[in-house]
């Protein structure tokens, strides 16, 4: 059952409060209540002086006022006291300074002290509370990598690094050669010679930077199945869950999810709109609502990451404080976002947070409360949320027709040597979702070792390195298959494959890619397809095939060379497209693969959950909700206001 709930600093007010608060949250619609993930310090205000009581108290309190307990382990906040006592526990910046106390994510991933710590004090937390009935489900830690703290240079991070590559690579003949060190004497002859690749003097060697990256993945990995391990033996039938972030890619999320059992994230439309790389006109047509697909774009990442299983932990309840501009959401949107949140599939949407702290950094962060503890905006629209859940049995989520590769690795090699200063691979695959989402499609997100089978239709945005494995299950796919620009073009160890891109895809796709070039934001590279022009951005290909051709490029240097190929289920694209060119080739690509688009939708989004039909409205004036003529609807009607929300069952 879809619930609705909040997150609470028991600590930051006083115990006369909580049951008023706890009631309030109740009579709210409310029913789920996540504590703790940074209140360590009143835990053990010094070493081993551990002083559970105000924990015992809150989570009776809340219990006992009818709210479920999901409670965070404190671990991204070590306390004063530890560091003093531990200085090596802190992270290390790409310059080699520590990232000093006086905030929070601190601490070294690789510091095996601090995971001693960690996990000492995580263990004390589980036997207390692992069978409290109140206690539901269990969060690890808070967004790992948040303010750039997936990466450290610390000596405990060259250490394990150094381990790492030996489990990796064996020999360190084998390393050399992976790596290619011979290129400007970088040869190594033992792996206690090997730094992290920071403060050289020009870019370090490609492949150990990469290998740098997948190492510091893995040690977020390892750091988070720690307290999985204890918290799963001492606390049973718990769902364990982790924050993770909006436009997060420094470690892999899938890897981190697969010790999980709910993948949650935490959801900051405005603040991300306002951060984020959207022109400036598209930012401010949207700076109280947010873009249109970013929420849905993360609800299907998650989806994705939890196997099923995602919920929003933290939701923007109003203005924010860290974003650049902090506008207040369009009134209704706190009710869009949340509904949003179901359509997708969620189980539980959770607000950020109870009541404004007027004190310390997030001063400025709206609650649901203000500061004095009266009801603020977004009250009034949970509280309408909850109502609408009570009345309404939500259908389980089916997959969809096409499923959309995003892959960590992927990110991470192409920040590495991007070619040209401009490409972001987040977003450009965010772009062919928002193509796809504009005309109504259910997208799913697959990583690289998930299972695609039953899909109409399966898109590689940019795949730089295609493992055998993939490759050999790209052959044995009956669907269609849309490969992007650079996809197969790097070894595991990011060479440049023996017989050229796409290496293992060469086959499939019919041709092999001659020459890579990439343009300034500037240049508009024309590309000729059917009886329109259009233009191709940043990157373009130099391709031989004997395939057949569906677009060529038109520019005067390269006229009538390939840019879209087409062979057997497979289609490749030889550049990176502008919006028109993109929109083009996904429809063709959707018809081709018998799926079938709705009319561009404007500022409306489309979301099927089971046999219930949604629809947004991101904009600010009134829309249409696309339903059939004898559509019953089960929330709002045909006509769809700003932040309005439409639901209808469909046949
Ligand atoms: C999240 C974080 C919260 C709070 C919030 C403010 O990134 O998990 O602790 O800082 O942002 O928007």
């Amino acid at each position: 059952m879809a619930r609705l709930g909040v997150c609470y600093y028991p600590e930051h007010w006083p115990q006369s409060r909580w049951s008023e608060d706890a009631a309030a949250m109740f009579e709210m619609g409310l029913r789920i209540v996540r504590i703790g993930e940074f209140a360590w310090s009143r835990l053990e205000p010094s070493t081993g002086n551990y002083t559970w009581e105000w924990l015992d108290s809150a989570i009776a309190t809340l219990g006992d006022a009818g709210l479920q307990v999901v409670l965070g382990t404190p671990t991204a906040t070590p306390p004063r006291w530890m560091v003093k006592q531990h200085p090596a526990i802190l992270a290390r910046d790409p310059d080699g300074r520590p990232r000093k106390f006086g905030s929070r994510r601190h601490y070294c991933f690789s510091s095996e002290t601090y995971r001693d710590l960690a996990c000492g004090f995580v263990e004390k937390m589980a036997q207390r509370y692992g069978e409290n009935p109140h206690v539901v489900a269990w969060q690890t830690d808070n967004e790992y990598g948040c303010h750039n703290t997936t990466v450290s240079y610390s000596d405990a991070a060259a250490e394990a690094f150094r381990l790492w590559l030996a489990r990796r690579y064996g020999s360190i003949d084998a390393l050399n050669q992976a790596w290619g060190t011979v290129f400007w004497s970088q040869e190594y002859s033992d792996f206690e010679d090997i730094d992290p690749p920071n403060l050289t003097v020009t870019e370090a060697n490609p492949a150990h930077q990469l290998d740098f990256r997948r190492f510091s993945s893995d040690q977020v990995v390892s750091f988070n199945r720690a307290q999985v391990e204890i918290l799963r033996r001492h606390s049973p039938g718990r769902d364990v869950l982790h924050n993770f972030m909006g436009f997060e890619t420094s470690f892999d999320h899938y890897d981190v999810s697969a010790d999980l059992d709910v993948a949650t994230w935490d959801s900051y439309p405005l603040g991300f709109l306002d951060q984020g790389w959207c022109d400036d006109d598209v930012k401010a047509r949207f700076q109280r609502q947010g873009h249109p697909d970013f929420a849905a774009f993360h609800h299907d990442l998650y989806r994705a990451c939890g196997d099923g299983r995602f919920w929003v932990m933290e939701q923007q309840p109003g203005p924010v404080n860290w974003a650049p501009h902090n506008p207040a959401p369009l009134d209704g949107m706190l009710r869009l976002w949340a509904w949003e949140c179901f359509a997708h599939g969620g189980e539980v949407t959770s607000f950020f947070r109870w009541r404004q702290a007027p004190f310390a950094q997030e001063q400025m962060h709206a609650g649901l409360l203000r500061p004095d503890g009266s009801p603020d905006r977004g009250v009034t629209e949970v509280a309408r949320v909850a109502n609408e859940l009570a009345a309404l049995e939500l259908p389980d989520t089916d997959r969809g027709d096409i499923a959309l590769m995003i892959d960590y690795d992927a990110v991470w090699s192409l920040e590495i040597q991007p070619q040209g200063r401009e490409f972001s691979y987040l977003r450009w695959v965010f772009e062919v979702y928002q193509s796809l989402r504009e005309r109504g499609l259910d997208v799913d997100i697959v990583g690289p070792r998930h299972d695609f089978d039953d899909y109409k239709a399966l898109i590689l945005p940019c795949q730089p390195y295609v493992s055998e494995a993939l490759a050999d299950r790209l052959r044995r796919f009956s669907g269609k298959t849309l490969v992007g620009p650079r996809s197969g073009s790097k070894t595991r160890d990011f060479s440049i494959p023996g017989q050229l891109a796409p290496g293992p895809l060469r086959g499939l796709l019919g041709l092999t890619v001659l020459r890579v070039e990439s343009f300034a934001p500037a240049h508009l590279e024309a590309v000729q397809l059917g009886n329109t022009r259009y233009d191709a951005v940043l990157w373009r290909e130099e391709l031989e095939t004997d395939k057949q051709v569906l677009a060529t490029f038109a520019g005067e240097f390269h006229q009538g060379t390939a840019a879209l190929v087409e062979n057997n289920d497979f289609r490749y694209l030889a550049c990176l497209a502008s919006k028109p060119l993109l929109d083009k080739i996904l429809s063709d690509f959707c018809e081709w693969s018998g799926i079938e688009l709705a009319a561009p939708l404007g500022d409306v989004r489309l979301r099927r959950r089971g046999k219930v039909q949604f629809a947004f409205n991101y904009g600010t004036s009134p829309a249409e909700a696309p339903a059939p003529g004898d559509a019953a609807f089960l929330l709002g009607g045909r006509r769809l206001p700003p932040a309005g929300v439409s639901a209808w069952r469909t046949r």
